[in-house]
């Protein structure tokens, strides 16, 4: 395998990846993708509930998902992916993580998570090698088609000066 790095940011909610045949030209040459902010900066593991739980000074208290209004609705898919996470007996963060993982299975795209947690039990924590079933899969899926995600992913000035 040709190794390439190709850094794109999806979680569940950033997807484009997968619709935009991205992935799967990543796939046919070889190319690694690496999943940076998986856990979508900290709010997939619930641990985000309004803004008065972003440091001050944080890079999230100027991007649009963590805005007032989007960060209230987009919590409102954190509680129901949380649900699912409990009903399996696993962590929001390590159903985030076994869902992109799930998306390069079979190498197609060969997927490395770049996360970030400052704690060794978070490590550990996000390292437990959780598989997802067909069904968990479907009902993630449906969770994500009923909440779509409120905000773009970037700052618009910021977004002009991106390549993806
Ligand atoms: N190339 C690019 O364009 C680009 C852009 C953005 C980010 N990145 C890279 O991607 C990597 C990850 O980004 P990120 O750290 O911003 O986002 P992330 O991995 O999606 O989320 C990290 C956040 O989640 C928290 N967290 C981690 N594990 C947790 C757990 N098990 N339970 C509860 N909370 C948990 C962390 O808290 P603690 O830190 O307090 O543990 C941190 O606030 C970094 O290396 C970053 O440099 C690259």
């Amino acid at each position: 395998m040709e190794w390439a790095s190709h850094w794109l940011h999806f979680a569940y909610r950033s997807t484009d990846i997968f619709n935009n045949g991205v992935a799967d030209t990543c796939a046919e040459l070889g190319i690694v993708v690496t999943a940076h902010t998986p856990l979508g900066a900290g709010m997939l593991t619930g641990n985000i509930k309004s803004v008065s739980d972003i440091p001050k000074g944080s890079f999230k208290s100027f991007f649009p998902r963590f805005q007032e209004e989007a960060l209230k609705k987009n919590f409102l898919l954190v509680q129901e992916l949380q649900k699912l996470a409990e009903k399996k007996g696993v962590t929001a963060a390590q159903l985030a993580l076994a869902w992109v993982k799930n998306k390069g299975k079979d190498g197609k795209p060969f997927i490395v998570l770049a996360v970030g947690a400052r704690s060794v039990e978070r490590v550990k924590e996000n390292f437990a090698d959780v598989v997802l079933t067909e069904k968990e899969l479907q009902d993630i899926k449906e969770v994500l088609e009923h909440n779509p995600v409120m905000g773009d992913r970037f700052p618009t000035a910021f977004a002009a000066h991106t390549e993806y």
